[in-house]
């Protein structure tokens, strides 16, 4: 337990469906009560922005290290294995190229509806990006209210999900490659691929609260159904995913640092092909197994 005696000088401004705006005080050194708010808020609020607050790498490593166990991506998702040897869980989030290499991961495009290591074991519990680069126009991150998604569900579907889990392949990446690890799979049925299995509806270990949880909708299975049922099952839950009215836009200014909670969020990134560079430095701590 996290006794705190002397206030916090952080302030919290709800900014929409989810998300809030977080200033004052300082970041680095972290009180324990500021940490204590900051905790409270991202339990409240699910994303954070702390814009302003010129925090360099290792700062930011620091402030993420206050939240939890640091987890870096699988070797497999990530064009290199270590980007700085100060800070080896970071990862980098590019369109860049260097020399013609890319510098992260990701490119310039438009990425779907996600959770962060959904097709792993153990998910990520907070996910924290740092702009180091944004571009002219684009690239906005989008963030969705699982808690919300779930309450829009019918009873019906509630009840028919309660006891369902889903398969998040883990064989492919978005654009359907398949990953350096997974070589040897080639297949394109989704009820073959390899994968962590997950409930659909996911308890907040913190809050208590019910979430729907999803990954990527490419590749997802729900076992022991047949394929078109799957298929169908899938593609109701996510029209619940991302109502427009439990969504929240970040339009990113260098410095911005945002920081989400990966079990009752999903996010997806506007594309911003020929818009300029854009690198985001990311940190993510390690989940627990969803129940
Ligand atoms: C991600 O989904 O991991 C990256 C999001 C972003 O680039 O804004």
């Amino acid at each position: 337990m996290t006794i705190v005696t002397e206030a916090t000088r952080l302030r919290i401004r709800p900014l929409g469906a989810l998300g809030a705006e977080v200033t004052g005080g300082s970041l680095d050194p972290l009180s324990a009560a500021d940490e204590a708010t900051i905790k409270q808020a991202v339990r409240d609020h699910l994303v954070l922005r702390f814009r302003g607050y010129n925090l360099d790498d290792l700062a930011f490593t620091r402030l993420a290290e206050r939240l939890g166990t640091l987890q870096p991506s699988p070797d497999y998702t990530r064009s290199r294995k270590v980007y700085s040897s100060e800070s080896p869980a970071m990862t980098i989030i590019s369109n860049v190229k260097e020399n013609g290499e890319a510098i992260g991961e990701h490119g310039d495009g438009e990425l779907n509806w996600h959770t962060d290591l959904a097709f792993t074991d153990y998910p990520s519990e907070y996910t924290m990006l740092m702009a180091r680069e944004v571009p002219a126009a684009g690239g906005n991150t989008w963030f969705a209210n699982m808690y919300k998604a779930y309450e829009a569900m019918p009873d019906a579907l509630k009840e028919r999900v309660a006891k369902l889990k889903m398969k998040h392949q883990a064989s492919h990446n978005a654009q359907g490659g398949t990953r350096p690890g997974y070589k040897d799979i080639e297949t394109n049925d989704v009820r073959e691929m390899p994968g962590p299995i997950h409930p659909i509806l996911r308890t907040h270990p913190v809050s208590g609260r019910k979430a729907l949880f999803l990954g990527r909708r490419f590749g997802a299975y729900i076992p022991g159904l047949p394929l078109a049922k799957s298929e169908a099952l899938c593609d109701e839950l996510w029209s619940y995913a991302a109502l427009p009215e439990n969504t929240w836009a970040q339009e990113w200014q260098v410095g911005d640092l945002i920081i989400w909670d990966n079990r009752c969020t999903m996010h997806r990134r506007d594309s911003f092909a020929g818009q300029g560079r854009r690198r985001m430095h990311r940190l993510c701590t390690r989940g627990t197994r969803p129940e």
